[in-house]
């Protein structure tokens, strides 16, 4: 049996597709490579991938039934029918969430609603054949589902109120899953991720957005010179040094909350109707942009200039988690999770693909 990744050449994706691989299971990636990076899950993860859209029913049939050997790139003859999914594919610019609504709806739900009804089509066909499991499925959402919460640290019971596009597709997903383990017992599992960060340790796996919106290689490319500064939306928050505060999660520590969330899925009964679990992953901890610049500066030994521009609409002061059920649900610790362990490893992911010499 074989785990498919959607979205695998991409950040997160690429680090679960690592978990999965440290843990002995076999992957196979289905990527549309708008965003994702063919050389990562080809040669340096050397697992099969199949360049298509999660929208397709008809290779996604192929795909769940494990014939899919012709589909690779590689055509390397793995051919497991699949007994999970782990649902990174989207689109997860909030910006353009806005400006190109169509988008991201089309992309994130209807892409993924494809998804949910090839694998309920797959378990339905299952069912006549005892030997072999039905599927269940890891769904990739985000803190932006509850929009600006009242109080903090935000736990899963905390309101959803998304307040745009982008975080409003990903509820919508959720809602569909909750809806098709009523109707069809799907079993499911919704991560609500807060701001991944961060490489994978052994170096060789990182963050590489295009266009890049996110704080910490952003940061690393100013301290670079490859771009001239970063902008420091507000610096009139609330907070202690009057700049923003957000919970930066290891995206190692992500992938393998993953794991442990697969597990605990292959541990729940299957039956009729399935609700599923949400999981905040996140550390509690949170540090000001700021602060997140200082660090860098820090580590880096490098310097940047900042440019202080106004708020952004819809960024909240704080967003920290309450990742206390996965805690105490599955058993997840961050380990790498501590701010000067996220920047050493970007850094040294930052040096490498653009060969520069770390600082020792
Ligand atoms: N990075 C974060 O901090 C963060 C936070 C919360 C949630 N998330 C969610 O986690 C997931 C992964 O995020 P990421 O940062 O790795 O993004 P990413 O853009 O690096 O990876 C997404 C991958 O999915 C692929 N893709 C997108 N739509 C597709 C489709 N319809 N069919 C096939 N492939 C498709 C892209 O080519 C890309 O490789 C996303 O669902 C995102 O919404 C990310």
């Amino acid at each position: 049996m074989s785990i498919l990744v959607t979205g695998g050449g991409g950040y997160i994706g690429s680090h679960a597709v690592r978990a999965l691989q440290k843990a002995g299971k076999k992957v196979i990636v289905l990527d549309n490579l708008v965003h994702g990076h063919r050389e990562v899950v080809e040669k340096t993860l050397a697992v099969p991938l199949v360049i298509g859209q999660v929208g397709n029913k008809r290779l996604l049939t192929e795909l769940l039934r494990g014939n899919y050997s012709e589909l690779t790139s590689k055509k390397n003859g793995l051919n497991e029918p699949v007994e999970a999914v782990m649902h990174f594919a989207a689109y997860a610019y909030v910006g353009e969430s806005v400006t190109n609504p169509a988008k991201y709806y089309r992309n994130n739900v209807g892409d993924s609603l494809a998804l949910l009804e090839a694998i309920v089509i797959e378990n339905q066909r299952r069912e006549s054949l005892a030997n072999l499991p039905s599927i269940s499925i890891v769904f990739s959402s985000t803190c932006a589902t509850y929009g600006v919460p009242e109080k903090l640290p935000i736990s899963e019971l905390t309101p959803t109120e998304p307040i745009n596009p982008y975080g409003r597709s990903k509820r919508m997903v959720e809602q569909l899953l909750e809806d098709f383990g009523v109707a069809y017992g799907l079993k499911s599992i919704i991560f609500r991720y807060f701001n991944a960060a961060g490489a994978d340790p052994e170096g060789d796996l990182g963050e590489s957005h295009s266009p890049e919106t996110h704080l910490i290689p952003l940061v690393l490319d100013a301290i670079t010179g490859r771009i001239p500064e970063i902008k420091v939306y507000g610096d009139d928050y609330p907070t202690k040094d009057g700049t923003c505060i957000r919970d930066f999660i290891h995206v190692t520590d992500l992938a393998n909350a993953h794991l442990l969330g697969l597990e605990w899925l292959n541990k729940e009964p299957s039956l009729k109707s399935f609700s599923p679990t949400i999981f905040n992953l996140g550390t509690g901890k949170g540090y000001s942009v700021q602060e997140v610049i200082n660090a860098a500066q820090e580590i880096t030994g490098g310097i940047l200039k900042t440019k202080v521009s106004s708020r952004r609409a819809g960024d909240p002061p704080i967003l920290v988690a309450s990742s206390n059920k996965a805690y105490s649900t599955l058993n997840w610790k961050p380990i790498y999770s501590d701010l000067n362990t996220i920047l050493q490893h970007a850094w040294r992911w930052h040096c490498q693909i653009h060969s520069l010499k770390a600082k020792q």
